[in-house]
């Protein structure tokens, strides 16, 4: 087994998922300020530290994703953030992209970047104990979007950025993330869905990618944030994991990203995952419904920092809680 491969497998480990806590400075900066914090590199800091040190993370969390600041940052008593995470036992990750740019020659799609210079980004990255990196493209849907010219370009980036990331020896974390903005039903999502996976598989066994050793970080299937009919947990689940089953077998993973989802319906949405049986683990790498309520528990204020933490490791514990469903299936 490759170094890759090995690595990939403590990430999609049984019952565990992988915390997004890689939101850029700019990002995070006006979450901060809508929780009333001053949005200060400290902030920033003390919020992550308040992430890491929750108690018993490590017990339904395999991996965190930073971003260059935080990977740069110390504990405040100067332990460098990696080498605190891989104390506990949890391994560090980076977000390598750098944010989704308007695509020349398409107007109102976007092209994610961060190609130039990244194999020294990864090697330095490396150097600092990050275990596995992320990138992330972004898909609007509408009646003419995403276009072909997207799709490509997207998923050609997605894979020049996976193989650099294996000959760095870190595992690619791949987000192909199809958008919840619209009114669009989940049909559509499904079939938006199902073609950008195939042109990002396409493009990864371009460059002789190894699927054993990247983790996929796809969308749940579901309809439009503004379609007024909602898909219950088991239509969500179905129409997910029959997009999925285009992978091959030999994929690590499969760890889905919120997408701004209440999170107790990307919980329930999870859990129903678990009832069909796939070659590959399927598990959650959530940002917003692990940390939003962290954030606004802890609300930037010193004596509420347990809160913060007690939020985390609840809705840690129930998105571990459902995957752990699927242990539970295949026993009875
Ligand atoms: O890139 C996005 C994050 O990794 C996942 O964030 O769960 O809030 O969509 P989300």
């Amino acid at each position: 087994m490759t170094t890759t491969q090995k690595i990939a497998q403590q990430m999609t480990t049984f019952g565990k998922g992988i915390l997004a806590a890689d939101e850029s400075i700019g990002t995070m900066s006006s979450r901060l300020e809508d929780a009333g914090v001053n949005p200060t590199a400290q902030n920033r800091r003390d919020y992550r530290e308040l992430l890491v040190t929750a108690a018993d993370l490590a017990d339904g969390v395999s991996g965190i994703i930073f971003c260059d600041e935080t990977l740069n940052q110390t504990f405040a008593d100067g332990t460098p953030f990696p080498e605190a995470c891989r104390a506990r036992g949890i391994l560090p990750g980076i977000k390598v992209d750098t944010g989704a740019k308007p695509c020349p020659g398409l107007p109102g799609e976007t092209i994610t970047e961060g190609l130039d210079g990244l194999a020294g980004r990864l090697a330095d990255y490396a150097r600092s104990g990050a275990a596995f990196a992320k990138w992330r493209a972004v898909f609007t849907i509408t009646d003419n979007a995403p276009s072909r010219g997207s799709i490509v370009a997207n998923a050609n980036a997605l894979a020049r950025y996976a193989a650099a990331c294996q000959e760095a020896g870190l595992v690619p974390i791949v987000e192909p993330e199809v958008l919840m903005a619209g009114a669009h039903g989940i049909g559509r999502c499904a079939e938006v869905t199902a073609a950008v996976h195939q042109t990002v598989r396409e493009h990864l066994a371009l460059l002789n990618v190894d699927l054993a050793g990247i983790v996929l970080k796809p969308n749940m299937v579901t309809e439009g944030e503004d379609n007024s009919h909602p898909a219950t947990p088991e239509e969500v689940a179905a129409a997910t994991v029959e997009v999925l089953r285009s992978w091959p077998g030999d994929l690590a993973g499969v760890a889905f990203l919120s997408g701004g989802q209440p999170a107790e319906r990307a919980t329930a949405n999870l859990a129903a995952m678990q009832s069909h049986d796939t070659p590959w683990p399927l598990t959650f790498s959530f940002g917003r419904a692990l940390v939003s309520p962290a954030l606004a528990a802890w609300h930037g204020e010193e004596d509420r920092v347990g809160d913060g933490q007690a939020a985390l490791s609840a809705h840690v514990a129930a998105n571990a809680a459902a995957v752990r469903m699927r242990g539970q299936l295949q026993s009875v």
